[in-house]
């Protein structure tokens, strides 16, 4: 068993096959995103298991609307900065919108960049039955991947907006189907976003991976949340699924404000501040 030093604590890195393990012991999964070194240092030290380079960094670091725009080299690059940090957790990283759609070879190809080129240990791709394909050939290959449905951000247009899915028994049924078809495929989790609970339930009680909701309700086998939403960074986004641990969009505008104050009266730096 491999460990590292974090904390001044050694600490067990945590792999695919731990995770596995987690859902024979019934025990959930903690998983949250980062996008850059000193969110993945916290995410790392405050011991969560997994840590998620979602295409949602698009929205949360880079301004865009909406995941779309997410290119690979832009995932690469966080990730890098993520992998740097983080000691303990495993870190996942997902193939963003265009980059395995086509074929399962463009799949193969963009997940050895993540794990080559920024040290990802697993990669995440969205969709059902249509990338089974894609996904044995990548878990045939070495690279743990996990899968991803419900709402599915790269699909947004589609869906019209970012809108509950699996509403109806019939789509119970197709999220099942999907969930196992990805399950056969090779994949060692599944996110299950914005469906209701009972669905999440039901798919949870048919895999034998474990399954990872975000808005997804009590019964998944882990949960998965964005970092700038438990924290409330930038304030002011509030979603029903989301609960805030802590403020500190507001902490980080009074701390701001503060500064600029001292400054602007002489009062920062002091002689005591002077190298
Ligand atoms: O990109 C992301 O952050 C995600 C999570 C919401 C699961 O895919």
């Amino acid at each position: 068993m491999r460990s590292s030093e974090n904390d001044g604590q050694p600490k067990k890195v945590i792999t695919v096959p731990e995770l596995l393990d987690y859902k024979r012991q019934n025990r959930r999964i903690v998983m949250v995103t980062a996008y850059d070194y000193s969110a993945s240092l916290i995410a790392d030290r405050a011991g969560v298991d997994a840590i998620l380079v979602g295409d949602s960094l698009g929205m949360m670091a880079l301004g865009y609307k909406n995941v779309l725009p997410v290119t690979l080299d832009e995932i690469i690059h966080h990730t890098h900065a993520v992998t740097a940090a983080a000691r303990r957790a495993l870190v996942v990283a997902d193939l963003p919108f265009g980059c395995y759609q086509a074929s399962a070879r463009d799949a193969l190809k963009s997940a050895v960049r993540l794990l080559k080129e920024a040290g990802a240990k697993s990669v995440k791709m969205e969709g059902g039955a249509h990338i089974a394909e894609s996904v044995e050939l990548v878990t045939k290959s070495g690279i743990p991947v996990m899968g991803h449905l419900g709402l599915t951000p790269q699909s947004v247009h589609q869906f019209g907006g970012h809108k509950l899915q699996a509403t109806t028994d019939e789509a119970v049924g197709t999220l099942i189907n999907d969930a196992l078809a990805v399950e056969r495929a090779g994949a060692w989790a599944i996110v299950l976003e914005m469906v209701p609970a009972e669905a999440a339930r039901a798919v949870s009680r048919e895999l034998t991976v474990p399954t990872i909701g975000i808005g997804a309700g009590p019964w998944c086998d882990g949960q998965v949340q964005v970092w700038h939403d438990l924290l409330a960074l930038p304030p002011g986004r509030d979603f029903h699924h989301v609960k805030q641990y802590a403020n500190l969009g507001d902490i980080a505008i009074q701390a701001l404000k503060d500064y600029a104050e001292e400054v602007r009266e002489s009062k920062f730096p002091t002689e005591e501040h002077s190298s």
